[in-house]
């Protein structure tokens, strides 16, 4: 695989560098996505799921398709894509790497420097007293707090606010980064959705990598064509390369 000599140049002169991620380097493990032809929200309309007001309305309902995701995510093994990103930690002065993903592969595969922007699926917390469970007690359907407070998965919901400490995080590291790339991510959900667009402003040379152009591909810097699970290795062994 050819890599341009501007982004070999810039990951090797650079400093700080920042990855964002999204449900596109899971593919590969076998994660759904959430758009596109096979996407989960072609089959599930996320108002129904993924919002506070339906785990309110139909909390068995929404639990159930939690622990689907969470058999299934425990299930799958971290992918050469997420290997290379873990390898990437340690190349550079700083380096964050900035995921929406919840299913927990990067850690997995040992990433250190994550900011989860949107939780994690295998922790919950209890709704009244926010104790943290990573296995919820269920009973009759529902999983309960030892206060008697309903149970709910760690992660953000359509309508919520991401933890404040994370994002201010993720937007500092962006406006600082020298190269900023993003992988396999719709860039459609924001605040995530502007980080590249903060990172180019700011002077990062920034690059998308996804099989598919997104509608910010024409503003950045390069678009490489292709699986995160392909690239990411290949970039590394090219920057390993004396
Ligand atoms: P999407 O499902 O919106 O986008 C997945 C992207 O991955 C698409 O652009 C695909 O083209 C690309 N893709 C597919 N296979 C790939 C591969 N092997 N390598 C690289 N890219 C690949 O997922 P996200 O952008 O993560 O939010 O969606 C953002 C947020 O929307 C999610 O975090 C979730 C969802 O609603 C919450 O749940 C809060």
């Amino acid at each position: 695989m050819e890599f341009s000599d501007d982004l070999i140049e810039a990951l090797k002169m650079a400093k700080r560098v920042v990855v964002l991620t999204g449900a596109g380097v899971s593919a590969e493990s076998g994660v759904p996505t959430f758009r596109g032809p096979d996407g989960i929200w072609k089959k599930f309309k996320a108002e129904d799921l993924a919002t506070l007001d339906s785990f309110m309305a139909r909390p068995e309902l929404v639990w159930e398709w939690y622990n689907w995701r969470r058999d299934l995510m425990s299930n799958v093994k971290p992918n050469p894509g997420h290997m290379a990103i873990t390898e990437m930690e340690v190349m550079f002065l700083s380096f964050w790497l900035v995921t929406q993903n919840v299913d927990g592969l990067h850690q997995r595969a040992g990433s250190k420097k994550v900011l989860p922007l949107h939780g994690n699926i295998f922790d919950s917390y209890c709704m009244e007293c926010g104790k943290y469970y990573a296995d919820p007690p269920f009973k009759d359907g529902l999983p309960r707090c030892s206060c008697g407070g309903l149970i709910r998965p760690d992660v953000v919901w359509f309508g919520e606010q991401l933890d404040p400490e994370l994002i201010t995080k993720a937007f500092d590291a962006a406006e600082k980064a020298q190269v900023f790339l993003s992988v396999g991510t719709s860039a459609v959900v924001m605040p995530a959705a502007s980080l590249p667009v903060v990172a180019k402003r700011s002077g990062a040379y920034v690059v998308e990598i996804n099989p598919e152009r997104t509608e910010l591909s024409d503003m950045l810097d390069e678009f490489i064509e292709g699986k995160s699970g392909e690239v990411m290795p290949e970039l590394v062994k090219r920057l390993k390369a004396k």
